[in-house]
């Protein structure tokens, strides 16, 4: 078939909302393959399929899709627990270990997410790797902007080995400004490494990065995922971790 990566996408977010029911709370992801999945619980509640879903949004962005689309919505505060996730993901690899935050809202991701009693990844068959880093795509650490460069700095010198660049994300200025560090929704900047060989033990990685006191929170979303949604050209499968 000659479906566009786009189509794709659908493809997957739709099957995962076949998991969504009505009453339940459910954390609502970010980025290009999740706002279809968002587009598609309100087209079910306007349709009268589903009723009395709260959705807890991940980014400021998906907060303002869901608003205009009429999903009511709460956060954690008052839903400590979130009973399915559905959400994109920049990489996964063999054991559903994931890189998230190429949009940049890696923590509130990790905060609903790791919530949530389900969580569901969708994807498009580009997104498989065979380890994490391999795409050539970074994984994101979130910082504090305080010395944001001796962080990067601490950060690259972790992963020397596996060949580590770690840049501060920056952000095209508008109208021909000059470019300033990409900000999150929580005020934070971004520092993308791009890793040039397998960095082995993620767990040990994970509390590597996790130790600096400049660090936030970082992209990889270990053991996390419960179910995948792979779309490709052969069809869409779903694997349970
Ligand atoms: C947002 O920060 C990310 O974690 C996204 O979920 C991830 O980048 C996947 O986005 P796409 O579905 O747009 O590829």
């Amino acid at each position: 078939s000659n479906l566009t990566q786009e189509e794709l996408k659908k493809i997957a977010a739709y099957k995962a909302v076949e998991f969504v029911e009505s009453g339940m709370v459910i954390g609502l992801g970010t980025g290009s393959t999740a706002k279809h999945a968002v587009a598609r619980i309100s087209e079910l509640l306007q349709e009268g399929k589903l009723k009395d879903i709260i959705g807890i949004p991940t980014s400021t962005t998906t907060h303002e899709q869901a608003v205009s689309l009429g999903i009511p919505l709460s956060d954690l505060d008052s839903h400590p627990v979130v009973d399915l996730s559905i959400d994109g993901a920049d990489e996964v690899d063999p054991a559903l270990n994931l890189v998230k935050g190429r949009g940049g809202s890696l923590l509130r991701e990790k905060m609903i997410e790791g919530a949530s009693k389900k969580f569901v990844v969708i994807v498009d068959e580009s997104k498989l790797v065979k380890y994490i880093g391999g795409s050539g795509l970074a994984v994101p650490v979130e910082v504090v902007p305080f010395c944001c460069d001796f962080t990067r700095g601490k950060l690259e010198e972790l992963f020397r080995e596996a060949g580590c660049v770690a840049k501060l994300r920056m952000k095209i200025g508008s109208n021909g400004g000059d470019a300033t560090p990409a900000v999150t929704d929580n005020g934070n900047y971004v520092v993308d490494l791009y890793l040039e060989r397998d960095i082995g033990d993620l767990e040990a990685a994970s509390e590597k990065i996790l130790r600096f006191p400049g660090v936030v929170e970082h992209g990889m979303f270990l053991g996390m995922a419960t179910t995948l949604i792979v779309a490709g050209k052969f069809g869409v499968t779903v694997k349970d971790r």
